[in-house]
């Protein structure tokens, strides 16, 4: 079957036509989707063995036309047979390097410093050092410290337990036997049973994600949007990876070659108090005289299945909870999606200043930790990742200036807002509803447990170093 479906795959064009597909590492561009995914976070001690360890490694690096091909077949195979296509199965490694890494294994670390600081400051400066920009305490971090000197991040994705562990095995190996010190470890996976696909407040997640110019396909119907997927933009390929067209212009002066293909990768652990969460919602909600259900989806913007508090669904029209063909036009004050909502905050569309495409991030997260009801005491949270091609002008935009500046409201001027709920750290936020007006104060409910700002570099540079 796995055959028949890349043939069906190969006739329906959807082989990524970007030039790149081949050089740019998977889970950039295609998500890897996988149920099980382990995030080894690593130091060489030596140069030369690094590079040895490099050169091993490289076998098994995926790459975005074999992910996306994947994906497509798997999606495919779900629309002929009504359901997950059992035999469909893969196991995927992506690899990033921070800025300490590449000085470590290149022969001309100044030279190899110098190209990344033309492109991206904060890339270079480290997650630590944007630790007050971000709202981060880095005494609670588990990793990504500058003392600390983590080289690389190994990404394993894989649909089974077993095949991951099997790789597991093999890298445990490959790093004792070439000096590589593993600083870190998170495994992270899927929720089980009905938390499947929700992150552990317990909302789905992953809904609104851009589409990529000239690798997705372009809905005739809506130009500008990614087919199958009504509401996705097409944002520039440049915006998530060097050497591409972004939303600003051409910024092809300004990147060396070896960085082309390449992506920035932000990584946080987001530890998530689930109790402290569900009580502030029910508390809030008494306040505002909504359900639980209510209020939660206010603070989100989603409800729990992902319905969006801006638009109807309309199943039978084929809009359903993962709509995302809306803006907030027509809600200049907040009075369907309030404005401190995460996904408002996150994503106001309409009520931007500049052009909305130009602060988008593709997420790659996926949840650790058990579910609340299985061990209430586990740690448990969000393994965020995200790529982009500017720190200060997409990740950190969207964490500082908006979610995380109590004034910003993603909504005509005078606005009722406050702090993003989510992830703007303590603060408050205005609600209104059609009886009530209220302001809402908010404990931090997500805590930075750890961070780390890297580069996926291409297959080519990988092979270079
Ligand atoms: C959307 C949860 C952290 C940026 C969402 C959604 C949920 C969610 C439930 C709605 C579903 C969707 O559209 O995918 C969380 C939780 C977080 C977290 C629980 C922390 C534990 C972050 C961070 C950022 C971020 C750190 C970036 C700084 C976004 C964006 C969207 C989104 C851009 C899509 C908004 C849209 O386009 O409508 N998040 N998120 N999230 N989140 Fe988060």
């Amino acid at each position: 079957m796995t055959e028949l479906l890349h043939l069906h795959a190969e006739r329906r064009g959807v082989r990524p036509p970007l030039r790149g597909s081949r050089e740019i590492q998977g889970n950039v561009l295609a998500a890897f989707n996988k149920d099980h995914q382990q995030f080894r976070f690593v130091r060489f001690t030596d140069g030369r063995l690094g590079r040895t360890w490099l050169a091993a490694m490289l076998g098994h690096i995926s790459v975005t036309a074999d992910v996306e091909d994947f994906n497509e077949a798997f999606s495919l195979g779900r629309a002929m047979f009504g359901a997950d296509p059992q035999s469909l199965k893969a196991t995927w490694t992506n690899l990033s390097l921070t800025p300490a890494g590449f000085a470590k294994l290149a022969v001309n670390p100044e030279a190899v410093e110098r190209d990344l600081r033309v492109r991206d400051a904060e890339l270079v400066q480290g997650a630590e050092a944007r630790c007050a920009v971000n709202g981060d305490d880095p005494e609670e971090w588990r990793f990504g410290r500058d003392a600390q000197q983590i080289h690389a991040v190994v990404t394993l994705a894989s649909d089974t337990e077993e095949r991951l562990q099997a790789v597991d095995t093999l890298l445990d190996l490959l790093d004792d036997l070439l000096g590589v010190t593993k600083v870190y470890q998170e495994n992270a996976g899927t929720l089980p049973g009905a938390h499947r696909g929700r992150e552990h407040f317990g909302y789905k997640d992953g809904i609104s994600q851009p589409g990529i110019r000239g690798f997705h396909e372009e809905d005739p119907d809506r130009k500008g949007h990614r087919f199958g997927h009504a509401g996705a933009l097409l944002v520039n390929p440049g915006e998530f990876v060097f050497g591409y067209q972004t939303e600003r212009g051409d910024e092809d002066g300004r990147t060396a070659r070896w960085l082309r293909d390449g992506s920035i990768q932000v990584i946080r652990r987001l530890t998530q108090d689930v109790r402290g969460w569900e009580e502030a919602v029910e508390e809030h909600a008494r306040v505002l005289g909504v359900t639980s259900d209510s209020m939660g989806a206010m603070l989100i913007g989603r409800h729990k299945d992902g319905r969006p508090l801006a638009s109807p669904v309309d199943e039978a029209a084929g809009l359903g909870p993962d709509r995302n063909d809306f803006d907030y036009a027509d809600d200049p004050r907040g009075l369907l999606t309030p404005c401190p909502a995460h996904v408002r905050k996150t994503n106001p569309r309409s009520f931007t200043f500049r052009n909305p495409r130009q602060r988008r991030i593709l997420r790659r997260g996926i949840p650790f930790g058990p579910p609340y009801e299985q061990d209430p005491r586990a740690e448990r949270g969000l393994l965020f990742v995200a790529h982009c091609t500017s720190i200060r002008e997409q990740f950190e935009f969207q964490q500082r200036v908006w979610a995380g500046n109590p004034h910003f409201a993603g909504g005509e001027d005078g606005a009722p807002t406050g702090t993003d709920p989510v992830i703007g750290g303590a603060g408050e936020a205005r609600f209104e509803t059609s009886d009530v007006k209220a302001t809402l104060t908010f404990e931090r409910y997500v805590r930075t447990t750890g961070a780390l700002y890297a580069l996926v570099p291409s297959v080519s540079t990988l092979r270079l170093l």
